[in-house]
């Protein structure tokens, strides 16, 4: 039976689509090289699904690596979630950015093309929209990525667009995420960032637990009903569900789409800290500070491409992505290290 291989499988939001292609009867195999993820995210996998989850360590850049996953296993697509995300980092430190996200890409590209698989899912981000003109942002709104991380995406999306064109037998899904948060709800499998979380719903969760002190909000003073920045939050179930109509959508025939995956809905940090009051049931210490430099005030999605053409639609609020978050964080504190 032929197999998907999910790079990057082991982290967040991989772990999360693991589960729903095994739950839809998809065979799967990760290659994860945990620079940022635990090998017990996987054995969560295999609880919930009650399956046995192939997993291979090694890395997107080692081609002796890919080159035997794909002579081991009847591998026939790939959903591409493996590469680094923190954009304070990516500022710090960009070639490590562009050897590990762009770099990585091609050298599994190579790879695919060895092996005659042509069938990918890339993760993208809505950070390719830089500061966006206006909202909802639909995926024909112009592009200019603002930091090294973003400009990885979009070099990312070029590529692939550039391969299109040169063989149209591929089929390629470029996924722009918006802001996936919230975990399982069986409470086996969430976010679990290092040191300190740079992301709002992280961060809440660990003020709720005790381990931070207070939440700062950066930034009251923006154009929008509260003042503070406004943002489109996903749940990462919804989000892994995606993945899953994604690969379908390639199946039909070959091709190349750019889908955003978000709720269409905006929510400020001041609403969300007062769903995850209501998920963790108490009051939430905050103070405001100055804006964070490189944020914008507002950036929701237009998903309507993806929900005709994949057949999908985000089903969660706000209130299930605190309750889950919450679960998660509540009954594993130090992550995966619990
Ligand atoms: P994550 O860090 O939890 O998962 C990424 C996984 O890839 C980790 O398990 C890591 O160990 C692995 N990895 C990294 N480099 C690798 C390499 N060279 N070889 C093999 N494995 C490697 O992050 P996530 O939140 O699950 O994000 C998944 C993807 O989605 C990333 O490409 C990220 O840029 C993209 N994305 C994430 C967000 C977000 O807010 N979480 C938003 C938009 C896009
Ligand atoms: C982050 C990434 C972006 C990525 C996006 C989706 C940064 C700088 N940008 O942006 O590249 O595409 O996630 O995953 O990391 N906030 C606070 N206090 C906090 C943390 C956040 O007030 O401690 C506010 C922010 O100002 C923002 C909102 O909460 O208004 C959401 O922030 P965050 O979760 O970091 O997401 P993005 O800003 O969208």
């Amino acid at each position: 039976m032929t197999r998907t291989l999910i790079t990057g499988g082991a982290g967040f939001i991989g772990s999360h689509a693991c589960v729903e292609f095994v739950q839809t009867g998809q065979e799967v195999v990760v290659l994860d090289n945990l620079s940022n993820a635990s090998l017990r995210s996987i054995h969560a996998v295999e609880r919930i699904t009650q399956k046995n989850i192939p997993f291979v360590e090694g890395d997107i850049r080692d081609a002796d690596v890919l080159g035997k996953l794909f002579h081991d296993h009847e591998i026939d697509s790939v959903i591409h979630f493996a590469g680094l995300k923190a954009v304070g980092e990516s500022v710090e430190q960009p070639l490590k950015y562009f050897d590990n996200n762009v770099n990585g890409t091609l050298r599994l590209i190579e790879a695919m093309t060895n092996a005659g698989v042509k069938t990918i899912v890339f993760s993208s981000s809505a950070t390719v929209y830089g500061t966006p003109e206006h909202c909802p942002i639909s995926e024909s709104a112009p592009t200019g990525a603002v930091n090294p991380y973003g400009r990885s995406k979009l070099m990312v999306e070029q590529m692939l667009q550039d391969l299109f064109a040169s063989d149209p037998a591929w089929r390629i899904s470029l996924l722009r995420y918006f802001n996936p948060v919230g975990a399982h709800a069986s409470g086996e499998i969430g976010e679990d960032p290092n040191g300190i979380p740079n992301n709002l719903m992280p961060y809440i969760s660990q003020v709720a637990i005790g381990k931070l002190p207070f939440l700062r909000v950066f930034g009251d003073d923006y154009p929008t009903p509260d003042g503070t920045g406004i943002r489109d939050y996903i749940h990462v179930v919804d989000l892994a569900r995606a993945h899953v109509q994604a690969l379908k959508f390639l199946r039909r025939e070959p091709r190349i789409a750019i889908h955003n995956l978000g709720t269409g809905q905006g929510y400020s940090v001041l609403d969300v800290l007062k769903a995850f009051e209501t998920a963790c049931g108490r009051k939430l210490p905050f103070e405001i500070t100055d804006r964070r430099s490189g944020d914008v005030a507002e950036s929701y999605a237009d998903p309507t491409k993806a929900n005709c053409e994949l057949e999908w639609r985000a089903e969660f609020g706000i209130e299930k992505m605190c309750a889950d978050s919450w679960r998660w964080q509540s009954s594993h504190p130090e992550g995966f290290a619990d």
